[in-house]
């Protein structure tokens, strides 16, 4: 099986078949979500928060994201992998965003990248685009920024920022970005820039209107995820108490001696044991 391309992701658009995506970080991740028919991984900066265990996405490297997402590939050679340019990667210049966006296909296997910002990165977007990396927009909550934004809150709520976020989608397209996340805006906003684009919209707390949906692996599975659960995800299993519950079992057997038993360990000929020790 050949992974997605970016001419079926717009096709699915026009055709009306949702896309499905979902964050992974390392290599059983990519490879339990490629068994289980997800349409797109995303190696997002959001391994920072529940990989790294940082309180932001600003400390991820590029180094990072390559190391990651080189994991990624290797459990989904099946899938298309879209990688995150982390904090200030592609604000240094279009050659700087180039050669590193170059690293996160060449490096890491990748088949597209991901960049926060609207109209402000286009001029990025086009030359990543020029020299054949497809890119994905983020705008909405674009979490690089939290601080610029004040904390992590539901955008473009008012007039004047609705527009803006319209703008910047437009921008994100006539620049060829071939698909566009669409983070904590309204759900009415989200359905507004869906319907004024031609490619994708890839919603996280955007509510019913985009043309697909990405959550974090961790959140969706309460693996450790640092957050409280959010209005904005769904959780599908408790991964996290499953884990905690059978390490408490092995902590437990250890201690009580229960493991390991006879089963568990390797035997020797009596003869051999008896030359050896009388
Ligand atoms: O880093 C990430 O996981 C993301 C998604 C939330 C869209 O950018
Ligand atoms: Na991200």
């Amino acid at each position: 099986k050949q992974p997605l391309t970016i001419t079926k992701l717009k096709k699915m658009k026009q055709s009306g078949e949702p896309i499905s995506m979902l964050t992974a970080y390392d290599y059983p991740a990519a490879k339990l979500a490629e068994e289980a028919g997800i349409d797109v991984i995303l190696v997002g900066d959001s391994l920072g928060n529940v990989v790294l265990g940082y309180d932001t996405t600003i400390p991820v490297t590029l180094d990072d994201m390559v190391y990651h997402t080189r994991a990624v590939a290797r459990g989904a050679a099946h899938t298309f992998i879209v990688a995150d340019l982390p904090f200030m990667t592609y604000h240094l210049g279009k050659e700087t965003t180039l050669r590193n966006a170059a690293r996160l296909l060449q490096e890491g296997g990748a088949h597209a990248v991901k960049m926060e910002g609207g109209a402000e990165i286009a001029e990025e977007v086009a030359a990543c685009v020029r020299a054949g990396i497809p890119v994905m927009g983020h705008i909405g909550l674009t979490p690089q920024s939290v601080h610029q934004l004040g904390g992590y809150k539901v955008q473009g709520k008012l007039e004047a920022e609705a527009r803006q976020l319209i703008d910047d989608a437009k921008a994100l397209e006539a620049a060829g970005a071939f698909s566009i996340v669409l983070e904590l805006v309204t759900e009415p906003l989200a359905e507004a820039i869906t319907s004024a684009l031609t490619i994708p919209t890839i919603g996280i707390g955007a509510g019913r209107g985009c043309d697909g949906q990405v959550l974090v692996y961790h959140d969706i599975l309460q693996y450790a995820s640092p957050y409280q659960p959010k209005r904005m995800v769904k959780t599908y299993a408790d991964i996290g108490t499953t884990i905690r519950n059978a390490i408490g079992s092995y902590v437990k057997d250890v201690k009580e001696r229960e493991f390991p038993q006879q089963e568990h360990a390797f035997p020797m000929e009596q003869e051999i044991l008896h030359n050896l020790y009388g």
